[in-house]
């Protein structure tokens, strides 16, 4: 996922343009959230508050999406985010010593951000893609059947 980072200054046409496109229904919470997501790498708070306005739904409930699913982030993430999945079968073949590979080659904890800005390191729930297990998946890429030592090679790739 490519993310272009839009102005402050165009962020309510920009949230505007997204409702429009989606309507304004409080059933599109979701996919508005997810363009939203796309357009700015976040969903910042002056977005939410804008959306909850729109679709008529709670400020609450809209920050209740936005913090319940792991693939929103209310926080600016890294240029490449790169979520491990921490359900049972990825943890039981071993999710936690990629996440041991990927902290020490970042140099950060999870839910942390290089001070470069190019990594943000995450926890999420099921990729879909159990038979591969452990696996982790690094923007729109997914990655199976990992071993801690294939973690130095894939980050070479983005780096
Ligand atoms: S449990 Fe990890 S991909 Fe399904």
């Amino acid at each position: 996922m490519d993310v272009m980072p839009a102005s402050v200054d165009s962020s309510a046409s920009i949230i505007r343009e997204i409702i429009a496109r989606h309507g304004e229904s409080k059933h599109e919470l979701i996919a508005v959230l997810h363009d939203v997501e796309k357009a700015f790498g976040y969903l910042p708070e002056n977005a939410l508050i804008q959306v909850a306005s729109s679709l008529d739904v709670p400020l609450s409930k809209v920050y209740g999406v936005a913090t319940f699913y792991t693939l929103f982030s209310t926080e600016p993430m890294g240029e490449h985010v790169i979520r491990v999945c921490e359900n049972a079968p990825c943890h039981l073949l071993g999710a936690n010593s990629l996440i041991e590979a990927l902290t020490k080659e970042l140099g950060i904890p999870v839910g942390g951000t290089t001070s470069c800005g190019k990594f943000t390191l995450k926890h999420t729930s099921c990729l879909g893609v159990c038979g591969v297990a452990p696996a982790m998946m690094i923007d729109d890429e997914v990655y199976g059947n990992l071993t801690p030592d294939d973690i130095p090679v894939i980050l070479e790739k983005y780096r």
